[in-house]
């Protein structure tokens, strides 16, 4: 999964030859799982038509302040489509709207977006090599820099017009890859490693039979998705779930049993900054799992069951400098015994889940959950979707954290 999922991007298409390659673009944001909104400028329009980009993107393509075919005119409010954007690229950018840029002139619907835009803006500067090369352009370039604007420089290579030499656009590929290397770069837990655990454990009874719980997995998928989204490494150490996650910054691991969980959990716990133990891990196991399936033979079964280790309480009494978020599922007594857990197996945090809420818990999409730290602050949080729960926690690590 790209970091470019869920982003409102808004593409300024300006007039070069390669605004042909604009169509490239909107179609490889879209691949990559993000929105697009396309502003373009009149002459832009000679070289590439707006239904080719407005068919691509799903979204009507903009010039003009004003809808002048629509009845009732509709102003195209730059300031409106300014705040929309998680970022805003001008590719390919002229020497002509990068020098009106630089000087902060606002005569079309383009430059007056780029003016009120307060998101990263990032320009493809297309043009002949020795315009590319005029000290008035290196000019525009440098200025826009200095206002925090991102360079995607040109290339080199054959020109339009048959020269040789730098001003081509990079390639819409290097584009999309450069913009989703920055935003990475600028991502608060760029560099963190989190390690999660999800899902239940199956504990053996015999080939056929386990020990299980109702866990579906979702609270903990959702923590690994949102920590990935933040730019953090994340090892999510899954029991079996039917949900799948694919994100390139998420190594999953599949195990089955409690002891498997532990052991893929000690692998990665010494490299660890944050750990989240979501995981409904049994607390007890078949004392000895039967090589043959067990047959039926009498009225009453008994198994044997033995305690399985307390995997979160093993990293607490080894931890070093990880921060140790646990969940606690309670019935009754909930703040006591959350605290208590928190005591027991040294936490830095734990995520209390009351089964007396409606709505929280096992199986739902949502959850009621309270935050406790170790020094006993008690944050009760609103019933929300579980994805929602993840961002809330992920910003309460963040400013523990202090990053
Ligand atoms: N946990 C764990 N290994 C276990 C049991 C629990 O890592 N063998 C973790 C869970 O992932 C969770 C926290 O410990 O983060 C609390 O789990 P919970 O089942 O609520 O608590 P227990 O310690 O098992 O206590 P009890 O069953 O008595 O409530």
């Amino acid at each position: 999964m790209s970091v470019l999922r869920g982003k409102k991007v808004l593409l300024g298409v300006t007039a070069g030859i390669a605004a042909y390659k604009a169509a490239f673009l909107v179609r490889g944001f879209v691949k990559a799982g993000a929105e697009v909104r396309v502003i373009m400028t009149q002459d832009a329009k000679e070289f590439v038509t707006p239904l080719t980009l407005s068919t691509l993107s799903k979204n009507e393509v903009l010039s003009t302040f004003t809808n002048k075919e629509s009845e009732n005119a509709l102003w195209n409010n730059h300031v409106e489509l300014g705040l929309w954007a998680d970022f805003l690229v001008i590719a390919p950018a002229t020497a002509n709207t990068l020098s009106k840029m630089a000087n902060g002139t606002s005569d079309n619907l383009l430059l007056a977006t780029y003016l009120s835009a307060k998101c990263p803006v990032y320009f493809a500067p297309a043009m002949d090599l020795d315009m590319h090369k005029h000290p008035s352009t290196a000019n525009s370039f440098e200025q826009l820099i200095s206002y925090g604007n991102v360079m995607i420089p040109a290339t080199s290579g054959e020109l339009a017009s048959g020269l040789e030499g730098e001003g081509r656009m990079a390639e819409p590929e290097d584009i999309i890859t450069f913009i989703e290397a920055d935003i990475l770069k600028r991502l608060p837990l760029k560099g963190k490693k989190i390690l999660i655990t999800a899902g239940p454990t199956y504990e053996a009874i015999d080939p056929v039979r386990f020990i299980g719980n109702h866990s579906s997995g979702k609270m903990g998928y959702a923590i690994a998705a949102e920590s990935a989204n933040l730019g953090a490494e994340v090892v999510l150490v899954s029991g079996p779930t039917h949900l799948k996650l694919k994100h390139n910054l998420v190594n999953l691991i599949h195990v089955t049993s409690a002891a498997e969980m532990f052991e893929a959990v000690q692998q990665y716990y010494s490299s660890a900054d944050v750990v989240i133990a979501a995981a409904a891990v049994a607390d007890y196991r078949p004392a000895d799992v039967a090589t043959q399936k067990i047959k039926k033979k009498v009225d009453a079964l008994a198994i044997q069951l033995e305690p399985t280790q307390d995997i979160l309480a093993h990293l607490g009494k080894y931890k070093k400098n990880q921060y140790l978020v646990g969940f606690a599922l309670e019935t009754e007594n909930e703040l006591k015994n959350a605290k208590g857990k928190i005591d027991r197996k040294n936490l830095d945090l734990i995520v209390l889940n009351s089964l007396n809420d409606k709505g929280a818990g096992f199986k739902t999409d949502t959850n009621k959950v309270t935050f406790i730290t170790k020094d006993g602050a008690v944050f009760p949080q609103e019933l929300k979707e579980k994805e929602l729960v993840a961002q809330d926690l992920l910003e309460f690590i963040q400013k523990a954290l202090d990053v």
